[in-house]
């Protein structure tokens, strides 16, 4: 139990680090409650987390959730409100919420502006915290599987993609006829066994611009309606994914490498023909992706890259290339902001703390 030993019985402290995820095949327009349009996988990550710590205690009147949120150690505004209408609209999943009172804290290790994803990070750990203190207050006993279940779920409400950082190593939201058990409202983790190859996968993140997003990911998925492609983009997702999983299956990683790159610049592409258009790639993005197919022709690697919806480059291979890949990566340097390149590997998912 990581209940504190507070002197004060009805005072619950919980603290969950969790990691970012970055997928490879892209959750690109939803609908409803935050239900994907299509299914979508991803890594987990290590290095790039989220720490979150709640103090909860009970209030009178039934007007909760009241909430406090602190960032790394100052009062947000914006995250703060941001949080505060995550928590009101989870009130139909956690009754106890109504009676109490949540101070919050929650940092990340990897700077907020780096153009790492933070919320996936951010509302898998709140989640998690959540489902603790639930867990605790009502002394139901619940098995792993159904807490991380309720954890997936009430992270998608916060922000799609956090429902896929509940687990370590790859994991799929979103139904879909190859995945047993798949479900538009949470995420799964893979139910076979990762080839080896994959299993150490390094993800080099190339910072090309660490501002702010030019188009938020509401917006962008809400271009998804009326989309010209929307519908040839969710058949192809869907294939892709099903291709993707024999991949990890079988060790193939030229298939991986070719799917992993189709759906980035697919997700692009679904930018650049939506209305308006956006282009979220910069000039370096382009230079690097040149510098990454040159080298891979070249040298026989098996690098390739992945985008989010911005101009930061994932670069994606085997442990066992780390150090093939070393002078690409330092060359690739001049294209980042400020020579930034940071250093991630495959995770295995979150981390429940001791904490006060
Ligand atoms: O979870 P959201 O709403 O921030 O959307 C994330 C969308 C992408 O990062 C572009 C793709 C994905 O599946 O993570």
């Amino acid at each position: 139990m990581t209940l504190s030993q507070n002197a004060d019985a009805n005072v619950f402290y919980f603290c969950w680090k969790s990691p970012s995820n970055i997928a490879l095949i892209k959750y690109w327009g939803k609908s409803g409650n935050q239900l994907p349009a299509n299914a979508s996988l991803s890594i987990t990550l290590k290095e790039a987390y989220t720490l979150t710590r709640i103090k909860a205690g009970f209030i009178q009147g039934g007007s909760g959730p009241e909430v406090e949120f602190r960032f790394e150690g100052e009062k947000n505004e914006a995250f703060g409100s941001r949080i505060e209408s995550f928590l009101k609209s989870v009130v139909p999943h956690f009754a106890f919420l109504k009676e109490v009172r949540l101070e919050i804290e929650s940092g990340n290790n990897f700077p907020h502006s780096a153009g790492i994803a933070s919320s996936a990070s951010a509302m898998s750990a709140l989640a998690l915290c959540l489902c603790s203190l639930e867990k605790e207050i009502t002394g139901r006993e619940i098995s792993r599987e159904a807490f991380l279940q309720k954890a997936s779920f009430i992270s998608r409400i916060g922000s799609g993609s956090a429902c896929r950082s509940v687990y370590g190593g790859i994991s799929v939201w979103g139904k879909h006829t190859s995945v047993e058990g798949s479900d538009d409202a949470f995420a799964v983790p893979l139910s076979f066994e990762l080839n080896p190859l994959f299993s150490d996968i390094r993800d080099t993140i190339l910072i090309v611009d660490p501002g702010q997003k030019k188009v938020s990911s509401s917006v962008g998925h809400n271009l998804m309606k009326g989309h010209a492609y929307a519908a040839a983009r969710y058949t192809q997702a869907a294939s892709n994914l099903t291709a993707l999983l024999l991949a990890l299956k079988q060790g193939d990683w030229e298939t991986f490498s070719l799917i992993t790159e189709n759906e980035a610049l697919s997700l692009h592409a679904m930018m650049m023909t939506s209305r308006p258009g956006y282009l979220l790639m910069h000039p370096n993005s382009l230079n690097i992706i040149e510098k990454v197919t040159d080298f891979r022709k070249q040298s026989g690697s098996a690098v390739c890259f992945t985008l989010d919806a911005g101009p930061n480059v994932h670069l994606l291979y085997p442990a066992g290339e780390s150090d093939k890949i070393k002078p690409l990566v330092e060359e690739l340097k001049d294209y980042c902001y400020k020579g930034t390149a940071i250093e991630d590997t495959m995770g295995s998912g979150p981390e429940k703390l001791n904490c006060r």
